[in-house]
């Protein structure tokens, strides 16, 4: 059984008091709740503000990247070290936005994946296809693509502490969510692959959260399926009320 996963990834939103007081609504509702593990992510200026307020609770903390090398002269980039000392304990790698406009390859993605196993990470590996691409029906070639580049020599006890998240580019912060029949399409492929490439006991304890647009009227549908296992929630999890509603949805 498969617990479920909510991440919130607050991408590039939130001051460090306005961080601390979405975070502080979030453990009013959600400090002992259980039936989901749950995890924020915000921006790296707040990491150590939030950390402060969830620790001892349910909650965890997230970097949204992280950098492949340990030190040294990589101007703007945040080392495994810098977010481990600010208490996180999960990694977002490979988002779309950081493909998109920061030219992440699959290679780099790669790297960071395998820096953030080696530091004792659970990163979310993310993939997914572009509008172009699903209406070209590359969606498979692509995610098949990026499945082989992003988990490119890991090992089956490495896929045992990774956590991959789908998201069509084309329903992240669009309000088009993909149906849950085309989201379970997906999933269902990733699980194929995992179980071809490592073993079915591998792709049967994977858990793969889906990405792109999610909200408190959504999720039930979603996670119906049965190859999906969570959410990664960008705009929606900008606000407590809707995060809470989406935590607590996922698992009823
Ligand atoms: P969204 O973003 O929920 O705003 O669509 C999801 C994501 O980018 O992780």
């Amino acid at each position: 059984m498969r617990k479920p996963l909510i991440a919130g990834n607050w991408k590039m939103h939130k001051t460090i008091n306005e961080a601390v007081e979405l975070v502080s609504a979030l453990k009013r509702e959600l400090f002992d709740f259980n039936q989901a593990d749950i995890v924020v992510c915000p921006p790296f200026t707040a990491l150590d503000n939030v950390h402060e307020i969830i620790m001892d609770t349910n909650i965890k903390l997230g970097a949204q990247n992280l950098f492949y090398q340990k030190q040294g002269a990589f101007t703007g980039e945040v080392s495994p070290a810098m977010i481990k000392d600010c208490g996180c304990e999960y990694a977002i790698i490979g988002h779309s936005e950081r493909r998109k406009y920061f030219g992440e390859t699959d290679t780099m993605v790669n790297k960071r994946i395998q820096v953030a196993l080696e530091e004792g990470f659970t990163p979310i590996f993310c993939v997914g296809e572009t509008l172009e691409e699903r209406e070209n029906n590359k969606t498979i070639e692509v995610i098949d693509i990026q499945l082989k580049g992003g988990l490119e020599n890991m090992k089956e006890e490495d896929i045992l502490k990774i956590v991959i998240a789908y998201e069509p580019v084309w329903a992240i912060g669009t309000g088009k969510t993909a149906t849950p029949r085309q989201a379970e399409e997906v999933h269902m492929f990733i699980r194929k692959w995992i179980e071809e490439h490592y073993s079915s006991s591998c792709a049967s304890m994977l858990r793969i959260l889906y990405g792109g647009s999610v909200k408190a009227e959504n999720i039930k549908d979603l996670m119906k399926q049965e190859n999906i296992d969570g959410a990664l929630v960008g705009g929606a999890s900008l606000n407590a009320d809707a995060f809470v509603s989406i935590v607590k949805n996922s698992s009823n």
